[in-house]
């Protein structure tokens, strides 16, 4: 019997409704007042039920909570419909009647619900699969389970010392899964023997020393390998640890402290690899050209260690790869020519290291692209026309591109974040920028309910990185370059940017006076440009802005008033610096009559820019909408700009 899936498979809430009347109709209070006996009924919107929580988003229960009701009777087998559920909390009642029957127990708790000890599997003697997480797992270092499971999962449970001899007993796991548990201790002698293991996965623990010589022996029928956030020590990575291990497929050894060059012979350790994350390790040495033979790999995580040297000119051989990671390396040299080969790449991350020359004409090849980041290197030539129109992100800053900003990258309407920062640009902003609808509606962020890293990774669905990129995070950065012209007002069309930076440019004119409808902006810096005429009172309507910078340019005229402008860090006078023709608070220098402009008149000026679609409509949305801000002031303060687009890009691929 299965008891609580987890999985979201699509079962519609009047499903809900029937297995939560079946489940009433199995237990039974001897408390006649008990509210469940009339709360919980036919036609009555269960999610205002006693006991029930439910999504936010869906009227779907995602939490049972009934501890301490005095119930009795058994739990229905209809709990397993409830697919939405995630935490079951029905600790101290006598319900107990029909458990020992359970052969799938996941009990995924608040945290601070309860511990759990021996009594609580007493009778669960057919019990294959045990899912907990977040409990205080307390049982005796001498505790014999009744049952011999094929599952355990056990996540955040703080179990702590060494691998535990309850679990060293269970010889017929094929999967075991527990991760942030506190498990200290080396590898070497607790896997003897489980010839069944699929899956390892000891993700966040404290275990120790290298990963033991014989462990292809240890583990044969083993697929997947996580052990990433321990302190593996392997002064030479990894050569005496697997010998032809073919059944392996997935390897995560990231941020352990491993060491010393990737063998020659890596490729016929792990002949099958799929996925290989060793990133945030120390390996040295370079790229042997002999990975090039993992064609099974489709997803390489080398990143934040010292790899040096060139990339092997063969890269593009990995046909199957689709995603790429080798930021923060030591790696010269150009992108190889082959790249283009590997023609399904989704995610290419190259930032933070010493590549140089342009960028090969085959990267055309790959029109999967979705992010492309090979920011902080030593890149040159004109920023090329033919990138894949999958983008969503485009990250070139700090390398020295040079020449203009080619007007086909307008045609990349998917794209989010477009970081062309510290680069030798010139020519001006293409008008046609406001044709990047990727950066017109910003939804903001709304939390979308994660089914857990647990459900994925147990049941095979690891690849979470395909959640859309967050419409969250829209950046558009074109800072420090020689770029000129006026700031086309097309711009203000892109109505979901979060941040906009065009500081340090030589940008003339004014600031379109439509910068008001670009209602999702969050930080705005124009500072270090030539722009000039008065501050748009507009600029007031950007309810959730945070950050303003319009220092060292030649505006002029009163600073604009309005709540916005005020609740901004921003009594802060720096932001106005260099502006010797503005006046009014927050600056010292005040106003003369005549340069107090009412600001209706911006908004009539506006027509003459092809705006004419100001309406009252309009008017009255900006004037609901300012005030909004404070709610999204304590984030700015914790992350700067830079940061947060790091964590977003980091999710994309890690999920
Ligand atoms: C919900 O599911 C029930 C049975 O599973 C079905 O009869 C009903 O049509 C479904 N309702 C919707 C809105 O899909
Ligand atoms: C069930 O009980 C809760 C809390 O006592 C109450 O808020 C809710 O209105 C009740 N619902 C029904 C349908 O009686
Ligand atoms: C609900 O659960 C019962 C028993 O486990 C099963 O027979 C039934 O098909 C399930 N209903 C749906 C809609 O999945
Ligand atoms: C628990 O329920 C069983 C019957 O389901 C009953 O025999 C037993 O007395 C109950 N125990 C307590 C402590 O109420
Ligand atoms: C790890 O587990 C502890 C409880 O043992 C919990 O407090 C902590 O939040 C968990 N950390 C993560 C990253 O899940
Ligand atoms: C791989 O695993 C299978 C069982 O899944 C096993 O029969 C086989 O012997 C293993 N291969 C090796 C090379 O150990
Ligand atoms: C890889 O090379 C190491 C020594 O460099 C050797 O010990 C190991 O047996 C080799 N493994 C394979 C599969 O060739
Ligand atoms: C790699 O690092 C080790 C020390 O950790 C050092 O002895 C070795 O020379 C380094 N190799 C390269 C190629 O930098
Ligand atoms: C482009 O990709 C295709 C497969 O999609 C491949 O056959 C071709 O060789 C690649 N071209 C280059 C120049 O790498
Ligand atoms: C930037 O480009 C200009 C010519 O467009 C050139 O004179 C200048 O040296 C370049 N600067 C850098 C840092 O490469
Ligand atoms: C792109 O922008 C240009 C100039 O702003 C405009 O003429 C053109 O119609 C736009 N193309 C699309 C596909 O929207
Ligand atoms: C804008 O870019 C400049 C130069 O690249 C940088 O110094 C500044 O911090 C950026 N502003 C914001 C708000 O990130």
């Amino acid at each position: 019997m299965k008891v609580l899936c987890l999985a979201a498979s699509p079962i519609n809430s009047s499903t809900d409704e029937h297995s939560l009347l079946a489940i009433k109709s199995h237990i039974f209070t001897s408390d006649p007042n008990y509210p469940l006996a009339s709360n919980w009924s036919v036609g009555t919107d269960f999610c205002t039920s006693i006991g029930i929580t439910c999504s936010r988003r869906h009227p779907r229960a995602t939490k049972l909570s009934l501890p301490y009701s005095g119930l009795q009777g058994t739990i229905a087998k209809e709990i397993g419909n409830l697919s939405f559920l995630t935490i079951l909390d029905l600790t101290m009642n006598n319900l107990s009647g029909q458990l020992s029957n359970l052969e799938t127990l996941d009990v995924l708790y608040n945290p601070l619900v309860g511990t759990v000890s021996e009594d609580h599997f007493a009778k669960l003697s057919k019990l294959l699969e045990l899912s907990i997480s977040s409990l205080k797992f307390k049982v005796k270092s001498d505790w014999v389970p009744p049952f011999r499971l094929q599952v355990l999962a056990l996540e955040s449970c703080n179990i702590g010392g060494q691998f535990p001899q309850w679990v060293q007993m269970q010889k017929e796991l094929e999967r075991l899964y527990m991760k942030n548990c506190s498990i200290s201790g080396t590898l070497s002698n607790s896997f003897d023997n489980y010839k069944n293991l699929i899956y390892l996965y000891l993700s966040n623990n404290h275990i120790q020393g290298p990963i033991p010589n014989n462990f292809s022996q240890m583990l044969p029928s083993l697929h997947r390998l996580y052990l990433d956030q321990n302190n593996i020590n392997e002064s030479d990575t990894l050569s005496n640890s697997f010998d032809n291990y073919k059944n392996l497929t997935y390897l995560s050894l990231s941020n352990n402290h491993i060491q010393g060059p990737i063998p020659n012979n890596f490729s016929q350790m792990l002949p099958s690899l799929q996925l290989l994350y060793l990133d945030q390790n120390n390996i040295n040495g370079s790229l042997p050209d002999s990975l090039c033979e993992m064609t099974s790999l489709y997803d390489m995580d080398l990143s934040g260690n010292h790899l040096s040297g060139n990339l092997p000119g063969c890269l593009g051989y990995l046909h199957k790869l689709e995603i790429l990671k080798l930021s923060s390396n030591e790696i010269s040299g150009i992108i190889p020519n082959s790249i283009g080969g590997a023609s399904l790449l989704l995610f290419l991350n190259l930032n933070n290291n010493s590549l140089t020359g342009e960028l090969p004409f085959t990267l055309k090849n790959c029109t999967r692209l979705v992010v492309m980041d090979i920011g902080e290197n030593m890149f040159s030539g004109n920023i090329p026309k033919w990138i894949g129109n999958n983008l969503q992100a485009l990250r070139l800053r700090n390398n020295k591109f040079y020449g203009h900003i080619p007007s086909e990258i307008c045609q990349l309407y998917k794209l989010h974040i477009l970081d062309l920062a510290n680069n030798n640009l010139t020519g001006g902003i293409p008008n046609c920028f406001g044709n990047l609808s990727g950066m017109v509606v910003n939804v903001h962020y709304e939390d979308y309910i994660n089914y857990g890293s647990f459900d994925e990774v147990l049941k095979g669905q690891e690849r979470n990185y395909f959640y859309p990129i967050s419409n969250y995070l829209i950046n558009l950065d074109i800072s420090n370059n020689n770029l000129v012209g006026k700031i086309p007002w097309e711009l203000t069309k892109l109505s979901g940017l979060v941040g906009l930076n065009l500081s340090h440019n030589h940008f003339v004119g004014r600031i379109p006076k439509r910068i008001g409808h670009m209602e999702s902006m969050e930080s705005l810096d124009l500072s270090n440009n030539n722009l000039s005429g008065p501050i748009p009172s507009s600029l007031s309507d950007l309810s959730f802005l945070s950050h303003l910078n319009l220092s060292h340019n030649n505006f002029s005229g009163q600073i604009p008033t309005g709540r916005q402008l005020q609740t901004l860090d921003h009594d802060d006078p720096s932001i106005y610096e260099g502006n010797p023709q503005l006046c009014g608070a927050p600056i010292p220098k005040k106003c003369e009559e005549a340069s107090m402009v009412p600001s209706i008149t911006d908004n009539h000026v506006a027509a003459n820019e092809g705006d004419n679609i100001i309406d009252d409509k309009v008017l009255l949305s900006i004037v609901i909408i300012t005030g909004f801000a404070t709610g999204f002031w304590g984030r700015w303060r914790q992350a700067s700009f830079e940061f947060a687009e790091e964590r977003i890009i980091r999710r994309l691929f890690r999920g």
